[in-house]
């Protein structure tokens, strides 16, 4: 009996079967996603990570830049800058990762890590009308199956929310250019604060790191009258940090959450699959986060 139930459930959904998948309850996950569906799209947000998540973490071997990445450009920054926000990363990025330190071992130097980055953005006096042709030239990508993604979304009237450590303003062209920025998108991210020419002084608001993304939840995603009376929520995320990403949502129902292992994949494995419902291992595309969707809405 428990194989033919396998078999069915397997042809309802052959891309969790892919190798990238991985799941600690297959069950679980699946009976979320049927008690998703009874309740319908209208009962339905989804809550998505942007760097790393929407976007690819490489391409043909190469690594694709976050939106804090995609600044690095001669239009925007000196060479100084470049090699200044380059040692930071070289720093910081491997703390982010690190699978042997906690959260809260890791939260002062990501406080440290983006504010020194956006104390040297602004002294690079960033000018608003450079960061679409920054974005132009930049080899920023989303996922493989982006467009069904955010299309899919847009039709069937669920709320986006992209809740993102990375640059607002560059993040909102990044998915401008790839003509999906549709009006049931919401970001919640980093967002620069202009002068009245137009240059860069400062960054508006409270600074959203990896992670803290669970203070941004309950003080400004909580606030957005568009997601109320949602209770199920789709979340998808890179980092454990963004499994806080969900905790503004009032009542929650069905979670379900989805994690993209790109990097220090053997270390992490272990956790993530602890942590996500499902996990996609080195997996640079929609495909599994679009057939949940297809299933629910
Ligand atoms: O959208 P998301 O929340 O993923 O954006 C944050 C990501 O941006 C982090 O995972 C971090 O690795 C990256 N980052 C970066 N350069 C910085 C700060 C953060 O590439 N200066
Ligand atoms: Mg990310």
């Amino acid at each position: 009996v428990l194989a033919v139930w396998h078999q069915l459930t397997k042809t309802e959904m052959p891309e969790l079967s892919k190798g990238s998948v991985m799941m600690r309850d297959r069950r679980r996950v699946e009976e979320t996603i049927r008690a998703m569906r009874r309740a319908g799209a209208g009962r339905l947000q989804v809550i998505s990570d942007f760097d790393m998540t929407l976007s690819r973490f490489a391409h043909n071997g190469r690594r694709v830049p976050t939106t804090h990445n995609i600044l690095d450009n001669r239009l925007l920054i000196d060479e100084e800058c470049t090699i200044k926000m380059k040692e930071l990363l070289n720093t910081y990025y491997p703390i982010e990762i690190d699978a042997s330190r906690s959260a809260k071992e890791k939260l002062p130097h990501m406080v440290e890590w983006w504010t020194k980055v956006h104390e040297l953005l602004i002294e690079q006096r960033i000018r608003k009308d450079m960061l679409a042709r920054a974005v132009k030239e930049s080899r920023t990508m989303l996922r493989d199956g982006y467009k069904a993604f955010f299309d899919g979304l847009y039709e069937s009237r669920v709320p986006l929310l992209i809740f993102s450590a990375g640059v607002g303003d560059v993040l909102e062209e990044v998915i401008r250019q790839n003509h999906v920025f549709h009006a049931n998108v919401h970001v919640i991210s980093n967002y620069m604060d202009f002068d009245h020419t137009g240059v860069l002084r400062a960054f508006k608001g409270q600074l959203i790191h990896t992670f803290n993304k669970r203070e941004g939840a309950v003080t400004q995603a909580a606030a957005l009258s568009q997601l109320q009376g949602r209770p199920n929520v789709l979340l998808l995320g890179d980092s454990l940090g963004d499994l806080t990403m969900a905790d503004g949502v009032s009542d929650p129902r069905h979670v379900l959450t989805v994690g993209f292992l790109n990097d220090q994949v053997e270390e992490r494995k272990e956790s993530y699959v602890n942590a996500f419902d499902v996990v996609l291992v080195r997996d640079e595309t929609m495909d599994v986060p679009n057939a949940i969707l297809r299933n629910v809405i």
